[in-house]
């Protein structure tokens, strides 16, 4: 019989900040994925790791009077140091400033450039220095930009151009006939709609006169790749594509978990990126709602965040993975609080669990519970 196999990846979380319940949410919850499909017969491969370059993590580190590398080493290994903490059992860590990931970056813009997919041109935008994205007027929300709250500022400067209004109309239509790809469906409907205006061309590089962390274009060394061309390659270039034996074995059954703050790089930039390079596309998306504190998405800029740590260290890992897993409809947003968790952990597990467990011990064993 053939195996059935699996690729399971969490994104590769920026480096500009300590992890936080929301990096643990996502990792845990692709990490219970991988342990269910192993259960169910599949050999599996799971994926995580951290995303280095760009301005923002240059700035972090400027705060911190460090250079980009050291600094970038010293984040990194908090996560990579986290998640056997959590119990967590991915089968690698990526870092996109290993040698490795940069010349596949490197090998799919010759590949996209030689096929006609990326032009230069002089461009006059709005762009918001958090997100390291131009905006286009209608993603504003009065004026502002949706995730970060500020205006973003005018910038005229000439860049490189990825094609990808050329593949609108082909996504639509893999997204339509792939009923799995963008889960759950509530996300596919908004990724639909948003596709109903036209898709503008993407800009992929950023001058080296303002920004040198990162990737060098093959073709230009006066510019590098932008932040998210070079991340969202870490799904290929960790299986060692193009021909690495795990690229062979588990690409294209991926299925990569998501929250919803990065869907349309995984939902329009990604599968376009993959199909203008010749490469089979993804198995889907798996997008999750934000976990918040009171109203707000908990994140390192709000500065609301909780340390999984610290929470482990009292309640203890499993009660965490667990609380995570029940308290969170997968797609749906939920608030943290530590009293939701300290009842959920009260009601489900010291209360409903062990009542169950007491109760089939003494129907099993036919003698009296445990002693108190
Ligand atoms: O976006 N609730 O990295 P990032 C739930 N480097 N999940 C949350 C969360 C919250 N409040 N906060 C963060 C990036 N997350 C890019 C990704 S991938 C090729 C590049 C989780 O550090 C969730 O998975 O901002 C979210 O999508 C991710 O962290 C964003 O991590
Ligand atoms: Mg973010």
């Amino acid at each position: 019989m053939q195996t059935r196999t699996q690729f399971f990846t969490t994104p590769i979380y920026y480096v500009n900040a300590k992890p936080h319940l929301g990096h643990a949410y996502t990792t845990i919850a692709a990490d219970v994925a991988t342990r269910f499909k192993q259960m169910d017969a599949h050999d599996t491969y799971f994926l995580t790791g951290t995303d280095e370059h760009g301005d923002k993590i240059v700035q972090a580190a400027q705060k911190e009077n460090l250079h980009p590398k050291v600094y970038v080493d010293n984040i990194s290994r908090l996560f990579q140091d986290l998640w056997p903490r959590l119990c967590v059992q991915n089968d690698q860590f990526i870092r996109t400033t290993a040698p490795a990931h940069i010349a596949v970056v490197t090998n799919l813009l010759t590949r996209i450039h030689d096929k006609g997919d990326i032009y230069f041109s002089s461009y006059e935008g709005q762009y918001c220095f958090g997100c390291e994205r131009f905006y286009q007027d209608r993603e504003l929300v009065n004026g502002k930009c949706p995730d970060h709250g500020v205006a973003p500022s005018p910038i005229k400067e000439s860049n490189y151009f990825f094609t990808m209004s050329k593949y609108q109309d082909w996504l639509i239509d893999h997204i339509k006939t792939h009923p799995d790809f963008i889960h759950p469906e509530q996300y596919k409907t908004e990724l639909l709609s948003f596709l109903k205006e036209p898709l503008e061309d993407l800009c992929i590089s950023r001058p080296k006169s303002r920004l040198t962390w990162g990737i060098t274009l093959p073709f230009d060394d006066n510019y590098v790749t932008y932040v998210w061309f070079d991340a969202l390659v870490n799904y290929i270039s960790a299986l060692g594509y193009p021909n690495g034996p795990l690229f062979q074995k588990f690409w294209p059954g991926a299925r990569h978990f998501v929250a919803k703050d990065i869907i349309k790089p995984h939902g329009i930039y990604w599968p376009i990126m993959l199909k203008a390079a010749d490469i089979d596309i993804y198995d889907g998306l798996n997008v999750h709602g934000f976990w918040n504190v009171s109203g707000s998405k908990m994140s390192k800029s709000i500065g609301n965040v909780t340390d999984p740590v610290a929470v482990t260290e009292t309640y203890g890992v499993d009660a965490f993975r667990y609380f995570l897993m029940r308290e969170m409809v997968f797609g749906l947003d939920a608030n943290f609080t530590e009293d939701v968790l300290v009842s959920r952990i009260n009601a489900d597990l010291a209360n409903d669990l062990a009542c169950w467990l007491r109760l089939s011990a003494i129907c099993w064993r036919g003698c009296a519970p445990w002693p108190a």
